[in-house]
């Protein structure tokens, strides 16, 4: 158990505009594995920081945590305009992710939003409330269980279903988002080669925020079969910077030689977002391949330093 004063020698890190991003994030992994009301009360501090990605990254972590005492800070960043949709998009993730009613109405206000990725997160979300009022995973669907990867996501994967019947679910535009993203997390669960290419092609349609998922997705199951779909959205001229900075994350976590080339050339992409995720990405990498015990390491950094 960390003490108070250690989770707010981790804080100072988080908060501190000087300290390098690859270390701040490495701060908020700290906290978010600590968790309690200090380490929500240090991220939520954060929120104030010019980095959209760090900023979006404490909203995931909030939402993550699933605890209660985040929803104050995460209703205000949802309502705050002059955040970046990316931000705002993810507060109104994890406001659906922490899953407690009260939030309904703000979420059925937001989804209306004139910024169509906060508008179609609103609207993700509250269809995730209304599926937990109708009784969840007990409502005695069959097959949606089975998420390996312990995170929390806006929708619940689709019932059993063959590849090619998912793929056409996750492709259908005409469908509503919530069951095509019931598709996309039932692909993810399966994780099969044949799954990662059918989840690819998702890298085409017309939502960003569905595409950004995507790579969200395929960063998860971190299949290389999927190196090659990535790096062409990356590399798309005019793409959405949500999606670019998901598909470099995402080669991140795959972690081959050949995405670690792509992430050095992008590192110095104009496009702030995706220029930190390439340099957050190297840095996980790096302690994925090295000797580093830890990559949530702001509690041994401190000791280190005493
Ligand atoms: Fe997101
Ligand atoms: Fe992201």
């Amino acid at each position: 158990m960390a003490s108070e004063q250690e989770v707010a020698a981790v804080g100072k890190i988080l908060v501190n505009p000087k300290q390098h991003l690859t270390t701040r994030f490495r701060a908020l992994f700290t906290l978010r594995n600590v968790g309690g009301p200090e380490a929500i009360e240090w991220i939520s501090q954060t929120f104030v920081d010019d980095s959209a990605l760090l900023k979006h990254e404490l909203a995931y972590c909030l939402g993550q945590m699933q605890d209660e005492r985040a929803i104050p800070t995460l209703e205000t960043v949802l309502k705050d305009t002059t955040q970046d949709p990316m931000v705002r998009h993810e507060a109104g993730e994890a406001l659906g992710a922490i899953g407690n009613l009260e939030v309904l109405d703000l979420l059925k206000e937001y989804s209306e939003d004139p910024v169509i990725e906060v508008a179609e997160t609103c609207q993700l979300a509250v269809r995730r409330l209304e599926w937990l009022i109708s009784g969840g995973d007990q409502n005695g669907e069959e097959g949606t269980d089975g998420n390996p990867y312990c995170s929390v996501d806006p929708a619940p994967p689709a019932q059993r279903k063959t590849v090619p019947e998912l793929r056409t679910q996750l492709l259908d535009e005409s469908l509503p988002l919530f069951e095509r993203y019931r598709a996309m997390f039932a692909l993810r669960n399966l994780g099969t080669e044949e799954a990662v290419l059918a989840l690819g092609d998702g890298l085409q349609c017309s939502s960003a925020l569905f595409r950004h998922e995507i790579g969200y997705v395929l960063g998860q199951i971190q299949h290389p079969a999927s190196i090659p779909q990535l790096q062409a959205a990356l590399a798309l001229d005019g793409e959405n910077a949500m999606v670019r900075h998901e598909c470099a994350e995402a080669l991140g976590s795959i972690g081959k030689e050949e995405c670690m080339k792509i992430l050095e050339h992008y590192r110095k992409d104009a496009e702030r977002v995706v220029k930190e995720s390439c340099e957050v990405a190297l840095d996980m990498l790096e302690y994925e391949n090295g000797t580093q015990f830890q990559y949530a390491d702001g509690l041994l950094r401190l000791q280190g330093e005493q």
